[in-house]
């Protein structure tokens, strides 16, 4: 325990000698989420992000979020745990692709919304970007007439659909971690907690959606569970979320949504990141997010355009 106490001293230290803040994801693990300085969504990252004086922006969540972080913040250091902590969203959207698509369909004048799980190239092709806490508001805002490409999620894609009855085409994405969850997995443990509630995140497939009390991101799944009447809650999505519920709603009964194979869902990207890492990060300033000034340029716009239309 001295140690990790030391590790924890060593990164506040750090932290001061450096101007530098900690932003962290609600996925990170618990010892990570305690020495932030905010812990929140995508959406609630990117506005601190925005809004930070600080001269470092430490990030503990996925590349693409710290990327993101950097759009917004060409002067600013940006560094995260571990340069590898991908996202198989991302994965499945490359700028190439994207890029040939839409050469391909020039003729059907698409509006590109892209979740914000993508690179910058794909932000930068984009005319708006969204996360999973505002892309109901962002497709309602989209102009009607024009036809709108979804990018990269097929699952949330398909969810804001419903929500707003607007037809879009889904480019065929999905997160490998919500995609595990199934409709037999969350029967299983509503049968062992059936006066429970289920909040499940929007990646889910709609097998799993339908059986939900509840589809939002992870900072609404906050005030979801907090405000719950009921004591027993079964929460679909990644497991690190459970630090940050435990946190807010101590009263409840937080149970973590299991899948075929395991009692919950771990993001692999998400939990490279260490109070190591975390450490050595700060102090070397490395690994940096860099971006080229052309593909940063044209990231931010769309970018900027969310900021302002999800107030
Ligand atoms: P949120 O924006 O809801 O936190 O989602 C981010 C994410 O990576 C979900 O898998
Ligand atoms: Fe990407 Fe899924 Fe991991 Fe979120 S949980 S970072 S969407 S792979």
């Amino acid at each position: 325990p001295s140690a990790a106490l030391d590790l924890k001293e060593a990164i506040l230290q750090l932290k001061k000698e450096k101007n530098a803040v900690i932003l962290a994801h609600n996925y990170q693990t618990g010892d990570i989420q305690d020495i932030a300085d905010y812990v929140g969504d995508s959406l609630g990252l990117a506005y601190q992000a925005k809004d930070t004086d600080a001269d470092v922006i430490c990030f503990c969540g996925v590349h693409f979020m710290a990327e993101t972080a950097k759009i917004v913040n060409p002067t600013k250091t940006v560094v995260l745990p571990d340069k590898d902590a991908g996202c198989s969203l991302e994965q499945s959207c490359p700028g190439p692709e994207l890029e040939a698509f839409l050469k391909e369909h020039a003729d059907k004048n698409y509006y590109v919304i892209a979740y914000i799980n993508c690179s910058a190239h794909v932000k930068a092709l984009c005319d708006v970007i969204c996360t999973s806490g505002n892309a109901v508001k962002i497709v309602n805002k989209a102009p009607a007439d024009r036809p709108i490409l979804f990018v990269p999620d097929e699952n949330l894609g398909a969810w804001v659909m419903e929500q707003t009855g607007r037809k879009m085409d889904l480019w065929k994405g999905n997160c490998y971690v919500h995609v595990e969850f199934t409709r037999e997995s969350i029967n299983k443990i509503k049968a062992e907690y059936p006066d429970a509630l289920v909040v499940a995140h929007p990646e889910c497939t709609q097998a799993v959606r339908l059986l939900a009390d509840e589809v939002c991101s992870t900072e609404k799944m906050v005030t979801y569970c907090k405000e719950a009447p009921v004591k027993n809650i079964i929460v679909v999505t990644e497991s690190g979320m459970l630090n940050r519920l435990r946190k807010e709603a101590p009263d409840k009964n937080l149970i973590a949504g299991p899948t075929d194979r395991c009692a919950c869902a771990d993001c692999r990207y998400m939990k490279m990141n260490t109070l190591e890492k975390l450490h050595d990060c700060l102090l070397n300033l490395s690994p940096q997010v860099e971006l080229p000034e052309n593909i940063r340029k044209r990231a931010e716009a769309p970018l900027l355009k969310m900021l302002e239309q999800s107030k």
